[in-house]
């Protein structure tokens, strides 16, 4: 086959925040960068980002980048690494300010400075008084951040693969990474894509639970490719659920609602929040206000007919402050439930909403592996940053308003080191037609014909297991029973096929080599899921309900050869301060 070949410099997989905030970086110092996407730039799921960015600027209370670190180590249940949090914090009023020359229009405070509000897990002098720290733009932060970022990279000449779907790394017998194999989802033309460094940044895998605030797009590709590629996953098992999605739908209703003062109510009218988090109640971390939710429902005081919701009541915070802080909200209650929140409460309940886990990286945001005597090796030419990455700052419980800091920091830090390598190896390598060739492959399965079931109702029944047997609550045998059905879906995947080839630009194609994506994010997460026996952040179990940190203060790496899975530890040391110790974490 004659197969177009393309050379950059820099390959960027992925056009969310973190892809265009690397590829800004890079273009601005003249690199030859792509951008491949397999939706328009504009539409990644960044642009769903509600509540803010997190940075201590100490604009509406006094705050400091320390304050900020012990707030997120605690927030992610000691297992987040100490050295990648510090300089997270450190970086993120620069980075802030960066945004606001990019052009991004930040709400504005009285004397013009950025309004910040408060969000869950946040505190003035290491755990004391509630701080308000999320930078936001009303209520659609992430929307002017991905439209700025896109401008800026309009603007620096970035070359952009819109609509492009990356298949499969390329990777030689050396291990270096040097590019992709994609195909364009109009036409299904298949490209190679050459690079010299190659960038994962395609977000989070949270359409393997049937309920999420995610976007369609969300299928873990980026993970999925690096595991075929021979890198394990870090933390799968640390799946975020959102205490607020809209019930039943899942659409994200923002922290900032309670920031703002919104509150949960049960359904015997009592803000039920006092019981579990007596101190910040409403604005405790994310997984203690989703397990609140789940169990007063298990314990029969959910809302509604079926008593299986909660309602998050904004009615008190008047009709002004709605419009002017939270309109995005507003307009959602309105188009999808016919609600308007200045009047009536809003049924929410937990909603699967952000992987914690993903691909391993060191500060620089370079793939590490572990290898046998040495704690961890770069893969060369490989880089990977945001959701799909686990750096880890965010632990076994992410804080709401880091994920876009996680994006823009390490984004830019991938970037500054991409620079460096690419001074050090200027050459392309020889390109491996046989990982080419693997590649082509994966996608011509998706041509055969005849009998078999289609694509989409697996999708269904993947979400669904994930659902019912990785929740939140989890046992071992509700696990294993998960990962018996993975197994028998998997069979039944590798022997579906596709109804309609005429189907108008290859969408059905995508679906297909998604779904394979999902399976291998889903299977991971059941694996590393089942193998950690304690209750720590986002991860609980009914059968290991406590915290352990003498067998558990480790990272799970989970490889797709073998289903194996190894640990490598958490590192406490951060860069220029004194550790912060695990300690029982009440808020
Ligand atoms: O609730 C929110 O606005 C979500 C923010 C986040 O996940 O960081």
């Amino acid at each position: 086959m004659n197969i177009t070949v393309r050379k950059f410099d820099a390959l960027i997989i992925g056009a969310g925040g973190a892809g265009l905030r690397a590829a800004l970086q890079l273009s601005n110092a003249d690199a030859r960068v792509a951008v491949v996407s397999k939706v328009f730039p504009t539409r990644s799921h960044t642009v769903a980002a509600q509540g803010g960015v997190n940075a201590a600027l100490a604009n509406v209370l006094p705050d400091s980048w320390h304050w900020h670190m012990f707030d997120t180590i605690k927030g992610s249940d000691y297992l987040g690494d100490q050295d990648a949090i510090e300089y997270m914090c450190r970086a993120a009023p620069k980075v802030v300010y960066e945004l606001e020359h990019f052009g991004v229009p930040f709400s504005r405070l009285d004397n013009g400075t950025i309004y910040q509000r408060a969000f869950g897990g946040q505190s003035q002098n290491f755990g004391q008084d509630q701080a308000a720290r999320t930078c936001a733009a009303a209520d659609r932060t992430g929307h002017a951040i991905l439209h700025s970022l896109y401008q800026q990279n309009l603007r620096a000449r970035t070359h952009f693969f819109d609509e492009y779907f990356a298949v499969d790394l390329i990777k030689d017998d050396q291990g270096y990474v040097l590019g992709v194999v994609a195909f364009e989802i109009l036409t299904g033309k298949p490209i190679v894509i050459e690079a010299k460094t190659t960038l994962i940044a395609t977000g989070g895998a949270g359409q393997i639970f049937r309920t999420n605030t995610n976007a369609l797009s969300n299928t873990g590709d980026g993970m999925a490719m690096a595991l075929r590629a021979g890198v394990p996953l870090e933390d799968m098992e640390f799946v975020q659920f959102h205490p607020t999605g809209i019930a039943g739908r899942g659409m994200l209703i923002t922290e900032g609602a309670r920031g703002e003062g919104g509150f949960l109510i049960n359904g015997e009218g009592e803000r039920f929040m006092e019981r579990y988090a007596p101190k910040v109640k409403d604005l405790a971390s994310r997984d203690v206000v989703s397990r609140a939710i789940a169990v007063e429902i298990r314990e029969g005081r959910g809302c509604g007919r079926n008593k299986d919701h909660a309602l998050l009541d904004l009615r008190h915070l008047g009709a002004d402050t709605i419009m002017k802080k939270l309109p995005g909200i507003r307009e959602m209650t309105l188009t999808f439930l016919g609600l308007d929140p200045i009047e009536q409460p809003i049924p929410v309940f937990p909603t699967c909403h952000y992987s914690m886990g993903g691909i391993p990286t060191n500060r620089d945001g370079q793939v590490v592996v572990p290898v046998k005597d040495t704690p961890e090796d770069p893969v060369p030419g490989l880089y990977a940053a945001g959701e799909a990455a686990c750096v880890s700052v965010h632990g076994a419980n992410r804080l709401g308003g880091n994920s876009l800091l996680d994006i823009l920091v390490f984004g830019r830090a991938a970037a500054n080191h991409i620079l460096e390598y690419l001074g050090e190896n200027p050459h392309h390598r020889a390109l491996p037609q046989d990982s080419v060739d693997r590649a082509l492959e994966r996608l011509a399965r998706w041509d055969r014909e005849g009998e078999g079931e289609a694509v989409e109702p697996l999708r269904r029944e993947l979400r669904k297991v994930m659902e019912d047997h990785c929740g939140v609550f989890r046992t071992a045998e509700v696990m294993r029973e998960g990962v018996a059905k993975l197994q028998t879906l998997r069979e039944r995947i590798d022997q579906a096929v596709i109804r309609d080839h005429t189907q108008t630009f290859n969408t059905a194609r995508v679906e297909a080599l998604e779904l394979e994506n999902l399976w291998d994010c889903a299977i991971a997460t059941m694996h590393s899921a089942l193998g950690r026996e304690e209750s720590r952040g986002a991860h609980s179990r009914v059968d290991f309900t406590e915290r352990d940190d003498e067998r558990w203060l480790k990272h799970s790496l989970y490889s797709l050869q073998d289903d194996a899975l190894d640990y490598k530890p958490v590192r406490t040391q951060p860069l220029t301060v004194e550790s912060f110790p695990p300690k029982k974490r009440v808020y």
